[in-house]
């Protein structure tokens, strides 16, 4: 059902324990303005907390997941304004709060702010026509949603210099050759969407406390020194020995079964 009637983002339950987010402000390219921040925040809050979900999709439309920081509504802000009510803080609420697996399917153009929220999900997909770009330079501003950081440490230094000093768009196709996106789909919106719940239904038929865990140390590379990311995972997996769910998985491949998970 639809979770949300706002008018920016459509936020659904989909018919397993997915949830769909679809960014919908056709009229601007899906910019993103405060209200549709607000608006995505709240659904990905929502269906965090939300017990029967185990996994969340982004997306945008048939032409653009989205083009950016919402540029009519910060062309006149003045430093001290920027500054001081952080703008774009409110954009890292899906990196920083949102527990639960996040894929981000990106057909048309993710560009700006937009290329850097799908860079905060956990998983990408896109079509093959996908655009990505960091085009802030020929606005005379520099990526502001983390792109300058996390897009480095994706494809290394020198493919994310030559994209945020040129501006230049990199394809699906290039997304998927960069490590970018994890699966390129040759095809239409349809195929994408898919692609990505088939993916969505799959995480969230596992036990959600391990697939939380699993979210939790991958993120934790990203952000830990070697031996502090591996001592980490290696305390979480002995937590993991607590839970129902280790000795169901366990006992359920001894005995070659099914496992059933427990409910939290
Ligand atoms: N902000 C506000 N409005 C935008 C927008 C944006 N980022 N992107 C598109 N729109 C609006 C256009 O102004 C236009 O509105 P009107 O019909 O009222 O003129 C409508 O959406 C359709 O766009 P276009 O006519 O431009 O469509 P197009 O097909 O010719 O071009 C495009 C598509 C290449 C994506 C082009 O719209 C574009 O370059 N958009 C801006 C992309 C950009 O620079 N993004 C970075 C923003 S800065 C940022 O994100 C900062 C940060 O790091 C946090």
């Amino acid at each position: 059902g639809v979770v949300n009637r706002s008018t920016s983002v459509r936020a659904h339950h989909l018919l397993n324990s997915e949830a769909q987010v679809v960014l919908n402000r056709p009229q601007a390219l899906n910019a993103l303005c405060n209200a549709l921040v607000t608006e995505l925040n709240d659904a990905l809050s929502h269906f965090d907390k939300s017990r029967s979900i185990g996994a969340i999709i982004i997306t945008g439309s048939e032409k653009a997941f989205a083009a950016g920081a919402d540029i009519k509504e910060i062309a006149e802000l003045s430093f001290s304004a920027a500054y001081s009510e952080d703008i774009v803080a409110l954009w890292s609420h899906l990196a920083n709060n949102i527990r639960k697996p996040v894929i981000a399917a990106v057909k048309g153009y993710a560009l700006g702010g937009g290329f850097e929220l799908a860079l905060m999900a956990d998983t990408l997909y896109c079509t093959s026509d996908a655009m990505f770009g960091l085009p802030e330079i020929k606005l005379g501003v520099i990526p502001g949603s983390g792109g300058s950081q996390r897009l480095t440490r994706i494809v290394g230094k020198s493919k994310a210099m030559e994209l945020i000093l040129t501006g230049e768009y990199l394809t699906g196709k290039e997304a998927g050759e960069w490590g970018l996106a994890a699966k390129v789909i040759t095809g239409g919106r349809e195929e994408l969407l898919a692609a990505a719940i088939k993916t969505a239904e799959k995480i969230a038929s596992y036990g959600q406390i391990a697939v939380l865990a699993a979210k939790e140390v991958v993120g934790k590379s990203q952000e830990l020194p070697l031996r502090e990311g591996t001592e980490y995972e290696r305390r979480l997996f002995h937590g993991l020995f607590g839970t129902a769910d280790q000795k169901i998985g366990m006992t359920a491949f001894m005995g070659k079964k099914r496992p059933v998970w427990s409910r939290i």
